[in-house]
């Protein structure tokens, strides 16, 4: 398994270029099951859990064709020959996400078979609002052999009021929806940018929505969507993670191709605590060194401060003067970093959903291991700001969302660098499916 091998204290300075959002390709490539048509992604980026969705979905039959050289982070994506409407165990279980095809496949295919997801590092992550909102269009849903299927010759509209705001279960009804017979109206919707930007694609390929970004969509559901060219928008958390870098490093880092105002949450809480955010159109500068105020976070939905930027956000509160408290509302198991910063020499305290951070405190460089994709971000974060080395192991965490972070964290100046495979590849494999 690989590691990262960081060597803290170095100041991060110049223009660190930020990739496609993987919270965005995932249900935009979902989305290419709903027509016969080739679907073309631009800025897709290139990890680990964009490959996952293409072999899931090689696997019912689509022909996924991806880009070369300087067209590298385009995919064209082609349903017209499916023949297994099928997510297996095997692919859902490394990829939470896969259960986007549900939505798409029932209402292209008829039916639809998905593994249930389980358990996962942050917490029991149900599907329930996804089923229910199928049934309420018509959807039959069966469960058996750990397998949800749901068949309906044809999906018809339904008013769907979701209970708690979920990101991929709006989006996987609003794909739903697009081909279902008559009106759709989905309340307290998520308003994601990643919704919104879906719901673009989804209209170019023909679909009649309109609400996206609001709690309310109405979809007109249509006979037939066709392909469409599309650009995934850039991501937020990576260019929040970055932002937080630079804040916490002291140097002077443009992070570009980003959009300011999806990072908008983050940058008021870093206003707070005295770091001041120039903002251009597609980048944010933050020149960092100053001292730090500790300041409290609550995570909310969008447009409150993202749950996937808490744990960057942690290692920012233990570099900051003074008492910060960090609530975390959306997952229920979502501090596995706090003892690793710990380990590092934070103070951090976890009671339930809150985390004390008494700062601020130097951190010193450790052995630490990434529990899930963002947790390894922020151990990425302390390894930059400590004195001395620091080997995080089980970086596959961070290679799911994040591309080529060495490269581009080495490319403004960080010490950085990945040790590969030290063990045979089918060892490797045998310990991580563990
Ligand atoms: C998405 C993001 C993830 C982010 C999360 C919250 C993708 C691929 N992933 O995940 O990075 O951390 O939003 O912003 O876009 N819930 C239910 N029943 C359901 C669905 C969700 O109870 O059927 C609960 C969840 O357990 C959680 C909350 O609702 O407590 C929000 O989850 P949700 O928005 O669905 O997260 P994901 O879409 O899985």
């Amino acid at each position: 398994m690989d590691k990262l091998v960081i060597r803290g204290g170095n100041p991060l300075v110049g223009t660190i270029r930020v990739s496609g959002a993987k919270n965005a390709a995932l249900p935009a490539m979902a989305a290419a099951l709903l027509t016969e048509d080739p679907v073309i992604l631009e800025n897709v980026p290139q990890v680990r859990d964009i490959v996952t969705e293409r072999n899931l979905l090689a696997a019912m039959g689509a022909e996924v064709e991806l880009g070369y050289g300087r067209a590298q982070h385009r995919t064209t994506i082609s349903c017209r020959n499916l023949i297994n409407a099928e997510a297996s165990y095997d692919l859902v279980k490394t990829m939470r996400a896969s259960t986007l095809v549900l939505g798409p496949l029932v209402a292209r295919m008829k039916t639809a078979r998905v593994s249930l997801p389980g358990g996962c590092a942050i917490g029991a992550r149900p599907i329930d609002l996804h089923l229910k909102g199928l049934e309420k269009l018509g959807a039959r849903i069966s469960q058996e052999h750990g397998y949800i299927e749901a068949r309906a010759d044809r999906l018809t509209g339904a008013r769907i009021v979701f209970e708690k705001i979920t990101v991929t279960g709006t989006e996987d009804l609003l794909m739903a929806a697009t081909l279902a017979e008559g009106e759709t109206v989905l309340e307290n919707c998520a308003r994601e940018p990643e919704v919104v930007d879906l719901a673009a694609l989804l209209v170019k390929m023909g679909a009649r929505i309109e609400g996206a970004g609001t709690p309310t969509i109405r979809v007109q559901g249509v006979h037939k969507l066709h392909g469409a060219r599309h650009r995934i928008i850039p991501d937020r958390i990576e260019a929040g993670t970055f932002i937080v870098a630079a804040a916490l490093t002291g140097g002077d880092l443009t992070i570009a191709g980003c959009d300011p105002q999806h990072v908008a949450a983050l940058l008021s809480k870093l206003e707070e605590c005295g770091i001041h955010a120039a903002v251009d159109a597609d980048s944010v500068r933050i020149v960092g060194g100053g001292p730090l105020k500790a300041a409290d976070i609550v995570t909310e939905e969008y447009p409150g401060f993202p749950t996937d930027m808490q744990a960057q956000y942690m290692v920012l509160a233990t570099q900051a003067e003074g008492t910060s408290l960090i609530t975390e509302n959306i997952f229920e198991n979502r501090f596995m970093h706090g003892q690793e910063l710990v380990r590092m020499g934070a103070n951090i305290k976890i009671e339930g959903s809150r985390a004390v951070v008494r700062g601020r405190t130097a951190l010193s460089g450790a052995a630490v291991q990434a529990s899930d994709l963002r947790a390894s971000a922020s151990l990425v974060i302390a390894a930059l700001v400590a004195d001395g080395e620091t080997i995080i192991d089980r970086v596959y965490h961070i290679d799911r969302g994040y591309e080529r972070i060495e490269e581009k964290l080495r490319g403004v100046g960080a010490q950085i660098r990945r040790i590969g495979q030290l063990i045979p590849k089918r060892i490797a494999a045998a310990v991580e499916a563990e």
